[in-house]
């Protein structure tokens, strides 16, 4: 039983099956005293909404390990929609890069604009908090492999940057 779950947990999976979206209302409580959304807090729904999609697609516990740049393109009030869109882009050995956009909306306009993108990596790990294999993804298009293709060199570049050779 118990190895027929770990071979589960180790079949490729689509990225479909953990897209995660988010909508969150701005309130005051998220705002600073231009009345814009916190960086933290738009920070915080970005950690989280990938760190769903990150379980979602593990079927695992997985924590965050790297957070790559992070440029807020253009703020979002209070009375507004911030949307958050978390993809699964790579997965690598035990750990898995997620992409997240995150737009802002006025409601009533409709009219909607870029907000924040960002790479997060997560680790899969067990219940001694040790790295295990993680789910590979599933390649099933052009578009996946070079996703996947692509990730691999975000992760070369963010290893040498986090880990410079001492
Ligand atoms: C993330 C963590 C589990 C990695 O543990 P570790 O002992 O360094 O493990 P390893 O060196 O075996 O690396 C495990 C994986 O993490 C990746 N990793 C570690 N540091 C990384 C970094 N700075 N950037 C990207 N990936 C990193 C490794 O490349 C490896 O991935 P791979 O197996 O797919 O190649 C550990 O550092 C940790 O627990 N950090 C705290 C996490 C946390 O508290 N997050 C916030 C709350 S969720």
């Amino acid at each position: 039983m118990q190895r027929m779950s770990v071979k589960l947990l180790l079949t490729p999976r689509s990225r479909r099956e953990s897209m995660t979206e988010m909508t969150e209302y701005v309130l005051p409580q998220h705002a600073n005293a231009l009345g814009n959304v916190f960086g933290g807090q738009i920070m915080a729904w970005v950690d989280l909404c990938a760190a769903i999609t990150a379980q979602r697609h593990a079927g695992h516990m997985a924590v965050t390990a790297f957070v790559d740049d992070l440029m807020f393109e253009n703020p979002v009030k209070v009375g507004e929609v911030v949307h958050l869109r978390a993809q699964l882009t790579a997965t690598f050995r035990t750990s898995m890069e997620i992409e997240v956009t995150v737009s802002g909306e006025d409601l009533s306009t409709r009219r909607r604009w870029p907000c924040v993108h960002a790479y997060l990596t997560f680790v899969c790990i067990d219940e001694d908090r040790k790295p295990i294999p993680v789910t590979p993804l599933l390649l099933e298009s052009d578009e996946v492999r070079a996703s996947q293709l692509l990730g691999e060199e975000r992760r070369a570049h963010r290893l040498k940057r986090s880990r410079p050779p001492s």
